[in-house]
């Protein structure tokens, strides 16, 4: 057994990309509900660019494998040797990888052998299975679901838990196309991130069959299925949502400017929306983020259903991925914010065309404070706060925050300044045109941004936008940003104007209609206000807020949550039951984790037993991550 190295060009691979690379991906999979597990065989066709090649290198976290195989061209299938490395999968970030051998061809197989450089492709087949150790996939009982009826499953891709479904080159520096055929008994659906070009009963087995394709090259971190019992509700001609049986409709109508969006984000690049169908699928409570932006088919958590539309701009930035992320995609994790800032900045765009310039400002003011306290979290030394963090090793989830975002999103912001909003806008149409399809570092768009302003500008004009942009700074420095961007909204007055009042015990009319009146944004730069400066305000004055807005029941997910971190933050035992009543009902970790880390501080014991008997609801990436900071406090 050959020493293994994780890839230099994507620290979170063992697969030899460079040597060979996926092209094509064909599934045909099946859920076990019973035996909690996804089987079924995964046939790939390989592209070989070495040509000595020996071995297929693929990243493997989890499922069992059997039958490896080549097809040959009168499709047969050949047997091939390969090893798994054993390691202890609990500690290994990056699993344990499936090395298949093609050398051993030659001995019996001369001809296939030969074949596969004389056509530099090779395709092969492997069976597989998942288990309870796949953290890429969750199973809910039909007690856990809206109905109780049915089970339900899903998984989650992004960063590198592909690799948990099945063995593949789990790298977002390999883009390619997929078929998928799903099968499942009635009335369940079970659906790929793709576009359905088929679907029939099959009498025999009796269950559903569907085809989905891929066409567009996509990285494994976008790979997604769902099972369940789903309905569909259509929003426009090419936008619809996908819901646990009874929510269709309330969906439908949270998500309305899906249609909106994506025309603004045509307009603003000046690129069609080419994945042609744009579907939202919104799932049980415990799915781990906000959004997902898979290909097709937009996971979401239910807490976006908040009935007023507040929270749709969660849906303005998974639509951004399908132009940042999903045609131009990060090569590797360390390069994650050129995916997620640059949706960011996307997502703002669309708030600004859609809810004004004033919003739009709103949410960078709140994203900055997120940035602020995230760096403060980490502590300013720590690589986790630059834009090029180091992942040898770890698992990006580890490493996750809201610093690419929002850090990167000012850079952009920044960059945007020096030419002006136009030309910037041009700039990031031209980066989509260059590099879609492909995966990038940032470097790649510094070569646009830096060609745009040669060819626009004089000499002399453009060398001094073009000297004064620190580019290496902004991307490998820790700490703070290295320039301060300033965000100011008339709103941030009147609410200093308000919590002075509190602060001050003065008399206040109509409080809570102007609370009430505040655009979500507004009441989050409220609540953060209080949660940063807790100090100022005993338990009597919280207690008052409390009283006089009405907090928390009538507000959406993001205000309840900031204002139990407060309640924690405080040490208020009596709002307690109503953490754990929230804690039981979410499982978004932008959620779970300010909660659990505050009450982790406040009373280790209880918020260890509470966890203990309720981690069961949470996603298997929420629970390890949770567990992780029990374990480390
Ligand atoms: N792609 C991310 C979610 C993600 C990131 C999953 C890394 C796993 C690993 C998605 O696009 C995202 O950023 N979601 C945010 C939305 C928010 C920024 C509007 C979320 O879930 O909160
Ligand atoms: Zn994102």
């Amino acid at each position: 057994m050959q020493e293994l190295k994780a890839n230099p060009e994507d620290v979170n691979t063992y697969s030899n990309f460079q040597e060979v690379i996926q092209k094509e991906v064909n599934l045909d999979v099946q859920i076990d509900f019973d035996n909690k597990s996804m089987f079924g065989t995964i046939k790939t066709k390989y592209e070989t660019l070495n040509p000595s090649l020996e071995n297929i290198i693929l990243d493997l976290h989890g499922p069992d494998v059997s039958s490896i195989c080549l097809i040959n061209d009168d499709l047969e299938k050949i047997d091939l040797d390969y090893y798994i490395y054993d390691k202890n999968l609990d500690k290994e970030a990056l699993g344990t990888p499936l090395v298949i051998n093609i050398a051993s061809l030659k001995n019996k197989f001369i001809k296939e052998y030969e074949n596969i450089f004389n056509k530099k492709e090779i395709t092969i087949s492997i069976d597989f299975k998942t288990n309870e150790k796949c953290n890429g996939i969750q199973y809910l009982t039909k007690e856990q679901t809206r109905t109780k009826s049915y089970p339900f499953m899903f998984t989650q891709c992004e960063a590198i838990l592909c690799r948990t479904l099945f063995p593949i080159q789990d790298t977002p520096s390999v883009k390619s196309i997929y078929k998928v055929k799903t099968s499942i008994s009635t009335p369940l659906t079970f659906l790929f991130g793709g576009i359905l070009k088929s679907h029939f009963y099959d009498s025999e087995t009796k269950k559903k069959i569907n085809i989905f394709e891929q066409n567009i090259p996509i990285p494994s971190y976008l790979v997604a299925f769902v099972a369940g019992e789903l309905e569909y509700a259509k929003i426009s001609k090419r936008c619809g949502v996908w819901a646990e049986k009874g929510l269709g409709a309330a969906a439908a109508s949270e998500f309305v400017d899906a249609e909106k969006y994506i025309e603004i984000a045509e307009n603003y690049f000046n690129h069609p929306y080419e994945w042609k169908v744009y579907n939202i699928l919104v799932l049980p409570f415990s799915f781990p983020f906000g959004g997902m932006e898979n290909p097709n088919l937009t996971f979401v958590t239910p807490a976006l259903l908040a009935g007023d539309r507040s929270m749709s701009n969660v849906i303005g930035h998974e639509i951004s991925h399908s132009w940042t992320g999903n045609l131009v995609t990060n090569k590797n994790w360390q390069n994650f914010w050129v995916n997620e800032g640059f949706t960011k900045f996307m997502e703002r765009k669309l708030d600004k065309a859609l809810l004004g310039e004033e919003m739009s400002k709103l949410e960078s003011i709140v994203g900055n404070n997120s940035l602020i306290s995230a760096i403060n979290m980490y502590g300013e030394d720590s690589h986790f706060t630059s834009l090029s963090p180091d992942f040898s090793g770890i698992d990006p989830d580890d490493g996750f925050s809201t610093i690419p975002y929002e850090k990167g999103y000012q850079f952009l912001c920044y960059l945007e300044e020096k030419v002006g909003e136009e030309n910037f806008r041009e700039i990031m149409g031209q980066y989509i045109d260059k590099f879609k399809y492909k995966s990038v570092d940032w470097t790649d768009f510094k070569t646009v941004y830096e060609d745009f302003v040669n060819k626009k500008f004089e000499g002399r004009n453009s060398r001094k936008i073009l000297n004064v942009i620190d580019w290496n700074k902004w991307v490998t420095e820790k700490g703070f940003p290295t320039y301060k961007m300033e965000f100011k909204s008339k709103y941030t007055e009147e609410v200093e104007n308000l919590i002075n009042k509190f602060i001050k015990k003065e008399k206040i009319e109509n409080a809570k209609k102007i609370f009430k009146e505040w655009h979500t944004n507004v009441k989050l730069v409220f609540l953060e206000k209080i949660l940063k400066n807790l100090n100022d305000f005993d338990e009597n004055i919280i207690l008052e807020i409390k009283k006089e807005l009405n907090l928390v029941e009538e507000y959406n997910d993001d205000i309840k949550a900031i204002w139990y971190e407060i309640t924690l933050k405080k040490g208020m035992k009596e709002e307690i039951e109503n953490v754990m009543n929230f804690l039981k009902t979410h499982g978004r970790l932008k959620y779970l984790k300010p909660l659990y880390f505050s009450w982790i501080k406040l009373d280790f014991q209880n918020a260890k037993n509470f966890f203990d008997e309720n981690k069961i609801i949470y996603h298997p990436i929420a629970r390890r991550l949770i567990q992780n900071k029990f374990n480390s406090s």
